[in-house]
């Protein structure tokens, strides 16, 4: 099936992120929240994307605005949704709310389109049982920051068809992803990974081990990574960070245990970088 229409919902960070890399690639792109300021974030962090890019030469003003041109933003569901090839729904990383989500778009759109979630953990299956198409759902997570990392995740829920798989694929291709199949457990395969690590560092930060930013500096200078694992959680977002946690933690048990210091850094509102402060303060930069 070829996907020339998509309805984004969700406007922070990965929302924005997926919409920006949609009409890049050509796509005409309606992008939804529910609340005018957080469609008014997504679309200045999009603005401010594209416009780094012009200032460095790797685009053109006219081909600034003409991406921007194909961005509809848009409180109302049934306008986003309802002429939509495929709906991508990159909503808060709760499974009761995404299946609201889902039942209410049973009713809105049209029977060929097809349902891409990004989550970064949750059941695809689960999500899918909730909706009329199994078949045409399939996980594709995306990485932070969106426009710059190249790896898609696309992850199969049960009932997913061939079909469905190969039009991902194509569909992440075209957005100049790198794509990656993988079969369907609590966090898939990359956060699996990842947020263990990141936990764990929250675990070395709250045993007083070494400060925020040694730990940080250890990883990047003794392993090489781009960025250490508590600046990451500060730029994913330690909401999202816990709430992947609180996942492998329920599935899988004991050795996924969230940090207590994660879980206080959530409850103190440190979210990171989206709200001004996580283990690092982000307000005075
Ligand atoms: N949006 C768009 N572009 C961005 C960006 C953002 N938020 N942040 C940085 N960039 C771009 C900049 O444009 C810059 O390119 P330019 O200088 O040519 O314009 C380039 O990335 C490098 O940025 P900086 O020089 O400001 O900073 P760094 O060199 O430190 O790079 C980084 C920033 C790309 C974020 C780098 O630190 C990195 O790769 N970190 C690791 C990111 C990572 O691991 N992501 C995965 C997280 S896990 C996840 O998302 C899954 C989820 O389910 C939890």
């Amino acid at each position: 099936m070829e996907i020339k229409k998509v309805c984004v919902l969700g406007a922070g960070l990965m929302g924005n992120g997926i919409t920006q890399v949609c009409a890049e690639a050509g796509f005409q792109v309606k992008m939804r929240d529910i609340e005018q300021r957080f469609i008014d974030n997504g679309m200045n962090t999009i603005t401010k994307n594209l416009s780094r890019d012009v200032q460095k030469g790797r685009k053109t003003q006219a081909q600034m605005d003409e991406i921007l041109a194909r961005i509809t933003p848009t409180l109302d569901l049934k306008e986003a949704a309802a002429d939509a090839d495929v709906v991508v729904e990159a909503v808060v990383e709760i499974m009761e709310l995404k299946k609201k989500v889902y039942a209410e778009l049973e009713t809105i759109v049209p029977d060929k389109c097809l349902f891409f979630t990004n989550t970064s953990g949750l059941s695809i299956t689960e999500m899918a049982a909730v909706t009329k198409r199994p078949d045409r759902f399939i996980g594709t997570h995306f990485f932070n920051p969106v426009p710059v990392m190249r790896l898609l995740e696309i992850i199969r829920g049960y009932e997913t068809s061939d079909e469905t798989l190969a039009t991902a694929k194509a569909w992440g291709e075209k957005l100049g992803k790198e794509c990656i199949v993988v079969k369907e457990a609590p966090a898939f395969v990359v956060n699996r990974i990842l947020c263990l690590m990141i936990n764990e560092a929250f675990f070395v930060l709250g045993e007083g081990l070494a400060s925020p930013e040694d730990i940080d500096k250890g990883m990047v200078l003794g392993c090489n990574h781009p960025i250490g694992p508590l600046a990451l959680s500060d730029l994913v977002g330690n909401d999202t960070m816990l709430h992947v946690m609180e996942g492998l933690h329920r599935e899988l048990g004991d050795k996924y245990r969230p940090a207590p210091l994660l879980v206080q850094l959530v409850r103190a509102g440190r979210f990171g970088r989206k709200s001004g402060k996580g283990v690092y303060d982000y307000t005075a930069k």
